[in-house]
Order: C-alpha cells, then sequence, then structure tokens
C-alpha cells in the first residue's frame, strides 16, 4: 500500500461554504517556490494569465497560451498541499463555443492536477459556464474590469462609473452566479457595485480592486511582494520590497566577484594539490 502523504485540498463545497464567513486568502502563483511558500497561507491558488505580464513581460494578457497555463498550473500544483488550484482559461481559448471551452479547459485539469478553471466574462458566457459545470469543471468567474477585454474595453479604468455599466456588470455577476459558477472574482469596479454583487450572489464574490465586504480577495503576488517592476495599480498593498533586496543582494555579489571576495575559502572544494603523480622509469 502506499505511504504517500494524502494531498487534502480545499474543496469546491468548502470554498461554496466561506460566502459570508472569514474571507477567502486568494494570491497568485505562478512557480513552484512561490506556491510552496503561499500554499499555507492561502484557501487558493490562481494560476492567473496574468503571468503574461509578470513573468514574460507582455504588453497584456492578450498572447498567453494554453501550454504557458499547463507548464505553470503543473509546478503549481506540483508544489502545494492544501490551497486549491484555479487555472486561468487564456483569451482565445474559450470564447469560440462551450465546446471549445470544454475542450481546453479538460485539458487544463488533466494535464495540471488543478480543481478548477477561471474564465472572464458575464452573460454572454453564462451558457459556457453551465456547459462546463454540467460536465463536471467547477469554473471561477470574472466580472467588471476584464483584461484579456482590454482592447474592447479601452484600458484598465476602473468599471461601474455610469448607471448603464453598473447595471451591466450587477446583470453579468447574477447570469455567472445562477450558470453554476462556484465563486467568482469581481475584478476593478467602482466599491458599491461590488458590495452589491457580493449581497446578490449566491455563490463567494473574491475582489481584487473591489470591496472589502467581499467575501475574499486576491493580489497578483509580484504586486503584493514588490517584485513587479512595472505600474502598481491602486488597489494593491505592498508587504515586502522583495525587487529592493534583489537588486541590494545583486550589487553585492556583483561587488564581491570584482573585488575577488568571492568564491571564500569555505566555498571551495580543498585547496591542496594532489601529489604528482610518480614518473615511471624509462
Ligand atoms: O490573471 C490574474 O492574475 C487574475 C487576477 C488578477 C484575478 O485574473
Amino acid at each position: 500500500m502506499s505511504t504517500q502523504t494524502q494531498i487534502r485540498r480545499k474543496s469546491v463545497t468548502q470554498i461554496l461554504g466561506a460566502k459570508g464567513g472569514t474571507p477567502l486568502v486568494v494570491l497568485t502563483a505562478y512557480t513552484a517556490p512561490i506556491a510552496r511558500l503561499l500554499d499555507p497561507h492561502c484557501d487558493i491558488l490562481l494560476v492567473g494569465d496574468s503571468l503574461g505580464m509578470v513573468v514574460y513581460g507582455m504588453e497584456s494578457t492578450v498572447g498567453v497560451t494554453t501550454e504557458m497555463m499547463i507548464a505553470h498550473g503543473r509546478a503549481v500544483v506540483r508544489s502545494s498541499a492544501q490551497s486549491m488550484v484555479v487555472v486561468d482559461l487564456p483569451f482565445g481559448t474559450y470564447q469560440e463555443s462551450p465546446e471549445q471551452a470544454f475542450r481546453t479547459a479538460a485539458r487544463v485539469m488533466a494535464e495540471t492536477g488543478c480543481t478548477a478553471v477561471k474564465l472572464e466574462g458575464g452573460a454572454e458566457m453564462a451558457e459556457t459556464v453551465a456547459f462546463l459545470t454540467r460536465r463536471g469543471v467547477p469554473v471561477m468567474g470574472h466580472v467588471g474590469l476584464l483584461p484579456q477585454s482590454v482592447n474592447t474595453q479601452g484600458g484598465y479604468g476602473a468599471r461601474g462609473k455610469t448607471d448603464a455599466d453598473y447595471a451591466k456588470i450587477l446583470d453579468d455577476s447574477r447570469a455567472i452566479a445562477e450558470a453554476g459558477a462556484f465563486s467568482m472574482v469581481v475584478e476593478g469596479t467602482v466599491e458599491a457595485l461590488a458590495r452589491q454583487i457580493t449581497e446578490a450572489v449566491a455563490i463567494p464574490t473574491i475582489g481584487i480592486g473591489g470591496s472589502p465586504a467581499c467575501d475574499g480577495q486576491v493580489l497578483v503576488v509580484d504586486d503584493m511582494i514588490g517584485l513587479f517592476a512595472g505600474f502598481t495599480p491602486k488597489f494593491v498593498r505592498r508587504y515586502a520590497e522583495i525587487g529592493k533586496d534583489i537588486d541590494a543582494a545583486a550589487a553585492a555579489y556583483a561587488a564581491d566577484v570584482r573585488e575577488r571576495r568571492f568564491p571564500g575559502p569555505e566555498h571551495l572544494f580543498g585547496t591542496k594539490r594532489p601529489a604528482a603523480p610518480e614518473k615511471k622509469a624509462s
């Protein structure tokens, strides 16, 4: 019989049960070492397609591929034990039809071992969410600011500022919840809207630039630890300055190498020369 430690991850039922209770802790993770560090503290690790920007230096998430999500999803699943792992479906791999979405989601789940997938969109994606959930794919929705739609939404500005936009996003969130999503990211909306969505839907809402009233909060880990050098959105709180620590470490290493202070004797494999081999008598 196998003596392997049983992995006990947060389940869909446990996440659903968090509605209205202690807020869910969600962070993005893309790599093994970060997943290992975050796992004990989180309910959900999200392998977000934000990796296109923060890991690969892309301008937006639009160019992220399924292969990238699978490679990073695998690393995160392998290196975590108790958090639920959710993997983003990338742009263009699910919007065409529910069948296309199912094929992508089934591949991502089979090849990474993740529990659920996330997809962006409102009422127009409700049929797809229902199709997936009825076929064994747990879906996390994502409403409000939709980074994959940056080209049609006209940028990363906050959503819900006009009455029409506010009402549309509220309808979107209801449609996604009623279609069977088990939770939903509410990104970059006016605070009152994220609060009202949280009251309106029966599933946990996970805010990012949303509201403290949401049932959970998510941040991009590189923003949270000060590693992403680009723009820091208003909704980010920095809990560490890892970027500055890496800069200082690299500067100290460079100085030590140039001044021959590194490597020291403690880093070397013995400084004695082996005895010279005896010469054969001719
Ligand atoms: O891709 C991502 O990291 C996300 C979060 C910002 C919610 O979707």
